[in-house]
């Protein structure tokens, strides 16, 4: 071979590899997760996935190329390209396949047609366009999902029974990461992760903006953890209108770290023992390293009273516990509150929450590291931390609390918890 031809041909590979980067190495610093995670192994072969053009559907090109692809390679969405889901796509059947995002998926905006066909989940009346399972599953690549937000958003204005589905669904996945990837405009929640184990989000970059000052992106979380274990979230910034991350029922051995978020509603626990009957435990937690702008709140712990149901107060009344969160270095920028913890979540009526303590116990919470100004809204105070009874939340503190409302006061609302040990400046009750 000529030699020039030769030269040319390598640049040409060189290039190649930097376009299409492969599958990212994901480093855990500065924590590391609750428990090691799985190696996964690299794939043997590629299929690319079609596209249709024109806004035609490609649920079937991309079923068929995993299907192709399971079990030891990887699926590919091309650079450059824009790709169409318009109908619902179960891919829980996954096992030892990576899927590598280059293009950008768009989710159409038939709403009628989603009502009917999304996934729905019990809890909470939830949804999605597509739902990912299986085992051992790396989505990444660079690429952008668009869940065109915005006529839903609308929507939700005239009737709020309107399903909206959520972005990005991972249930029942064991092993896996979703790295380096856009998620943009979800019509409801970002990212749910449901019945999985030892899964990986690092590097994710999402942003909820509506064009329409009147209509708010909401409901639009970062992350909700519902019934998983050993899951970690990293490294990504999020601009969007609720939880930047929450978690529900049943998460355990979370690890939070190094997140931009902007005009969300904090990094939350909850809201848990809504319903009487129910057991929620959300145990062991670490969140580090967060820069918190213009949230509700920088650190959130929400959970319901003890109140029986059918009362006209409202529900509560589920047992369970919250046990070991540690929240470990958070700037708070602009945010209402530094820390917001209830456990008289839903009820106006403070009485209510004396008379019926919550049956869920609030105990091992760790708030160190905080620096940051507040916005004016709750000025002087700067926290609240309101428990139903000392008896069901205990062993609450805050250390290296540097936070200040904008004119200088440290001020802290402390209910029916021991707050000689606490760490905050209480002035009221
Ligand atoms: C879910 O939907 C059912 C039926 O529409 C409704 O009764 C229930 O209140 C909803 N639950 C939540 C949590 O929104
Ligand atoms: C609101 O949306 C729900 C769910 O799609 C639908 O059943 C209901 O008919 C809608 N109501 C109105 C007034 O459009
Ligand atoms: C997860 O598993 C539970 C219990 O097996 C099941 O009831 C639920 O439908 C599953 N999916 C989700 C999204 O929670
Ligand atoms: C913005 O939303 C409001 C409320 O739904 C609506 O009345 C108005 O027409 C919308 N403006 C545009 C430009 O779509
Ligand atoms: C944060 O959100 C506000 C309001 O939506 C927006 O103006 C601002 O550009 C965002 N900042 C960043 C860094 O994304
Ligand atoms: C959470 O775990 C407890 C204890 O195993 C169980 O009783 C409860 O049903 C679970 N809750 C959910 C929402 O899965
Ligand atoms: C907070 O929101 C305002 C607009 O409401 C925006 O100008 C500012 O950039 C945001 N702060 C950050 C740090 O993004
Ligand atoms: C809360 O727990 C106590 C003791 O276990 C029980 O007597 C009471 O009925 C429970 N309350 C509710 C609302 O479940
Ligand atoms: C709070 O609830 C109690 C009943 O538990 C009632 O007597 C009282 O009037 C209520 N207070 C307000 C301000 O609603
Ligand atoms: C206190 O927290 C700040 C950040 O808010 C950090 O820079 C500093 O090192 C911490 N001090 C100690 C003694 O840990
Ligand atoms: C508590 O707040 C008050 C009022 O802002 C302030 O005078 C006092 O110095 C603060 N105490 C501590 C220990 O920070
Ligand atoms: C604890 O609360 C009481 C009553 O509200 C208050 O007088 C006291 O200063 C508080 N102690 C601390 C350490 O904040």
């Amino acid at each position: 071979m000529h030699p020039k031809l030769l030269a040319f041909l390598a640049i040409g590979c060189l290039l190649l590899a930097l376009v299409d980067a492969g599958r990212p190495k994901i480093t855990y610093a500065p924590r590391k997760p609750f428990k090691p995670m799985k190696p996964s192994p690299p794939r043997k072969k590629t299929c690319d996935v079609k596209a249709n053009g024109y806004g035609r559907d490609d649920s079937q090109n991309i079923l068929s190329a995993l299907k192709k692809c399971n079990n030891g390679g990887t699926v590919v969405f091309k650079p450059g390209t824009v790709y169409t889901i318009g109908k619902a796509l179960d891919m829980t059947f996954l096992k030892s396949v990576d899927i590598d995002i280059q293009g950008t998926i768009k989710f159409t905006d038939d709403i009628v047609y989603w009502e009917g066909n999304s996934f729905k989940y019990a809890f909470q009346n939830q949804s999605s366009f597509f739902q990912i399972g299986g085992k051992d599953v790396n989505v990444y690549g660079g690429g952008t999902l668009d869940g065109q937000g915005q006529p839903w958003w609308q929507a939700l204005q005239t009737n709020a029974s309107i399903v909206r589905p959520i972005l990005f669904a991972v249930i029942g996945l064991e092993g896996g990461t979703i790295a380096d990837i856009n998620l943009v405009n979800s019509p409801n929640w970002f990212n749910i992760i449901a019945n999985s184990s030892d899964v990986t989000y690092d590097g994710l970059h999402m942003t909820a903006v509506s064009t329409n000052s009147s209509i708010f992106p909401s409901n639009t979380d970062g992350w909700d953890t519902l019934r998983s274990t050993n899951i970690v979230i990293q490294n990504s910034h999020i601009n969007n209108g609720d939880d930047c991350v929450a978690f529900k029922p049943n998460s355990t051995d979370i690890l939070v770290q190094n997140l931009y978020c902007n005009g969300s509603h904090g990094i939350s626990v909850g809201s848990l023992g809504q319903y009487l009957g129910e057991v929620d435990i959300v145990e062991n937690v670490e969140v580090y390293n967060i820069h918190m702008s213009n949230a509700s709140d920088g650190a959130r712990i929400k959970v319901w009273p003890g109140s029986p149901p059918g009362a006209a107060f409202g529900t509560g009344g589920g047992s369970g516990y919250v046990k070991n969160i540690v929240y470990n270095g958070m700037h708070i920028d602009n945010d209402q509150w530094a820390i917001e913890l209830t456990q008289c979540y839903g009820v106006s009526n403070a009485s209510i929450c004396d008379q019926y303590p919550s049956n869920m116990t609030i105990s091992e919470i760790q708030f160190t590291n905080f620096d940051g100004v507040t916005s004016k809204t709750h000025e002087p105070d700067v926290a609240t931390v309101v428990c139903s009874s000392p008896d069901v939340c205990f062993d609450i503190h805050v250390s290296n609390f540097s936070v200040v409302s904008p004119e200088g006061t440290n001020d802290a609302v402390c209910t029916n918890v021991d707050n000689s040990t606490l760490g905050l400046n209480c002035t009221s009750g």
